[in-house]
């Protein structure tokens, strides 16, 4: 008996039984080049197939030729899509998992051009989104009927593919959920008015889908459960509509939000500020009401908090997306009893959706096999095994041992200080980012189970080498805190952020933060010392604070910022300090930029790169590699990337 019974209780949709409660959510992977499924999508379908999830809900598939809201989409609006459906669908069945796709078109949710030209947005009326500034066509009734037709000949050609069953998305104000949402559909014909008429285009559209497809194929509904928008859908207003629609589609998929707003959109893929789980009790109140199974998502990362989630009631599936981008094994590994072994996604979002938004493949910080399953899905052991030796602990140095090792090598691994984790262990200690550290967790057990030699408090010199005699090194030292000269900095109180982090520097109760780095410190730091009582000021070197940093991720951390009083002050370039007076320069104007009162100055202005042992390796004739900070600062993403990388060859 399985310690997690309901996770792995079968469940029955029409007359297709899923093998168990864990549930791949339909997302963009950005793998697609020609609107149609390739090589790539179909390795990385197949892979969490083959790690034991029991339904794959692939990414959205335009139904229309105006549903293209992205540059890489699929499209299922001609049979030229059909092959690679067909692809995608034997992998996955191979490896007994269900597979359904997301029929789309996301109204006035154009993100993307094709060609750099803003195309026209069609949507019930033309009412403007906040977040991508789109003011929107109203649809012609013709368009309407023409859309309508695209759900159900889309529906068809999937079905033809071999899919078990569509899923329509009205989620996250996409086009469904602008015709049911009063303020967003003004219109005064048969599609606009009253609930029954704002519901009928959802209405046809299912109709539509079942006439054109067979008894046995799953039809279901992605809905947010409230769009948490000023001018989104409601609560109230959702499950008025999911009531009246109960009982004719095989479930409800239940997430929050809408793509319209720039807060509401934080939800689509809340990050880790967020609590694990959150949607439950929405989706709890939604099964409460209706007859119709409800699968949820949102943060569920861990096979107990699904269990759990489940056991309760508040779901009858979950949505475990982004744990699965991550480890691809996990309900193979939870349904083994190798809770441990779980490589738990930590919701950083910089390479699945990150990725997404800035129009490249999808992949993981900590997995980046993701995305890139033609490359690395399995690692080739080596045919003549060899003594390597890794220097420094931080996630490059920890990946490269592990995949090394994996591979048949003997790694050995040696970190200077006394923890593994590198500057990871500081990025945990950043406020709402204690999560961070489930990357060393993480890596450290890949270490384990691959068989790397772990030595801590070992630092690598000549005579370690030389004792060691190793066939290759891997210099993975990792970076520090860039110390640039600052005119007038003996006047002043001028610290690092690692000095602030580590609790090794008093900070005075005015401070201002010099940031460069654009990332996840300067808004750390921001948040902590304004929480401690301290007037902050986040002078940054930039268009605005976390710049460079996922959008979600950045947005949710800008509103705390803004309730806790810290200013953030763009286009500040660092000049100098005087006593406590910080000069900064206005970045386009050059105009000097004075800030007076300051007691400390924070200086995040990146790192510089900690790499003395490479002529050592050189003089000693030994083969070299050298990854991640060391190589040049950069973030964890890289640094594991170039540890997967070097892994794989040596
Ligand atoms: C890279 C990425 C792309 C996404 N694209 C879509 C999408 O196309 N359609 C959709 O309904 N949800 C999309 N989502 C949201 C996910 O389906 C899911 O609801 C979200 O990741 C929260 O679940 P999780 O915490 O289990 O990851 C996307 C999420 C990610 C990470
Ligand atoms: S990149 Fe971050 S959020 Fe995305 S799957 Fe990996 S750990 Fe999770």
């Amino acid at each position: 008996m399985t310690a997690l019974p309901h996770l792995f209780a079968p469940i029955t949709l029409r007359n297709l039984t899923i093998r168990n409660r864990i549930l791949s959510t339909g997302h963009d992977t950005t793998l697609p080049t020609a609107f149609v499924p390739n090589d790539a999508l179909v390795a990385y379908h197949r892979a969490r197939a083959a790690g034991g999830a029991g339904l794959i809900v692939m990414q959205v598939a335009g139904v229309h030729e105006t549903a293209r809201y992205t540059a890489h989409l699929l499209m299922a609006t001609s049979d030229d899509c059909i092959p690679g459906y067909a692809r995608v669908a034997g992998a996955v069945h191979e490896h007994g998992c269900a597979l359904f796709a997301q029929l789309f078109h996301p109204g006035r949710e154009i993100m993307e051009s094709q060609d750099g030209t803003a195309p026209v947005a069609y949507a019930p009326s033309a009412v403007p989104n906040e977040r991508f500034h789109v003011m929107p066509r109203a649809m012609p009734a013709a368009m309407i009927a023409e859309v309508i037709a695209g759900y159900a000949a889309a529906a068809h050609r999937l079905e033809r593919a071999g899919l078990d069953g569509v899923e329509v998305v009205a989620s996250h104000g996409y086009l469904p959920a602008q015709f049911l949402n009063p303020r967003v559909n003004l219109r005064s014909d048969a599609w606009g008015g009253d609930d029954v008429a704002r519901r009928r285009f959802l209405d046809q559209v299912l109709a539509a889908i079942r006439a054109a497809t067979g008894p046995d194929f799953v039809v279901g509904l992605r809905i947010s459960g409230d769009e948490k928008d000023a001018d989104g859908l409601s609560a109230e207003e959702v499950m008025a509509t999911l009531v009246a629609f109960d009982g004719r589609f095989d479930y409800y998929n239940v997430t929050a939000g809408t793509s319209a707003g720039i807060g509401s959109a934080i939800n689509i893929a809340p990050p880790m500020a967020v609590a694990h789980g959150h949607l439950a009790p929405l989706s709890a109140s939604i099964r409460a009401r209706v007859t119709t199974p409800v699968f949820v998502a949102g943060r569920i990362n861990q096979p107990q908090d699904a269990e759990r989630i489940l056991a309760s009631g508040a779901a009858d599936m979950v949505g475990m997306t982004r744990a699965l981008i991550c480890d691809p094994d996990m309900p193979a590994k939870a349904r083994e009893g190798r809770l441990d072994d779980i490589r738990a996604c930590i919701a950083c979002n910089q390479a699945c959706i990150g990725h997404f938004h800035m129009g490249y493949p999808i992949s993981c910080i900590q997995h980046p096999e993701t995305g890139r399953e033609l490359t690395y899905g399995t690692p080739a052991p080596t045919p003549a095994p060899r003594r390597i030796l890794i220097a420094g602990g931080g996630p490059a140095g920890m990946k490269a041992a592990a995949m090394a090792a994996a591979r048949g090598h003997h790694a050995i691994l040696c970190e200077a200080g006394r923890q593994l984790g590198g500057q990871a262990l500081l990025a945990q200690m950043l406020p709402t980012r204690a999560e961070f550290g489930g990357i060393i967790t993480n890596l450290a057990r890949e270490m384990t189970l691959a068989g790397v030699e772990v030595r801590t408090s070992t630092r690598v010199t000549r005579d370690l080498i030389t004792s060691i005699a190793p066939d290759a090194v891997v210099i993975a030292t990792g970076a520090g805190p860039r110390a640039p000269q600052i005119e007038g900095a003996q006047t002043g109180h001028v610290v690092n952020p690692w000095q602030v982090l580590r609790n090794e520097v008093n900070v005075g109760g005015s401070v201002l933060i010099a940031d460069w780095s654009l990332d996840w410190i300067g808004m750390g730091l921001a948040e902590k010392l304004a929480r401690a009582g301290c007037r902050v000021r986040l002078a940054v070197d930039g268009y605005m604070a976390g710049q460079r940093i996922h959008q979600y991720v950045r947005d949710l951390w800008i509103g705390t910022l803004h309730d806790l009083g810290v200013e953030v002050i763009p286009y500040a370039r660092l000049y100098g300090i005087d006593g406590q007076t910080v000069y900064c320069q206005h970045a386009t104007s050059g105009a000097p930029m004075l800030f007076d009162d300051v007691d400390t100055l924070i200086t995040s202005l990146g790192h510089h790169s900690i790499c003395d042992l490479d002529d050592t390796v050189a003089d000693l004739g030994l083969e070299c590699h050298v990854i991640g900070d060391a190589l040049t600062p950069r973030t964890a993403e890289e640094a594991v990337f170039e540890g997967l990388k070097v892994g794989a060859v040596i």
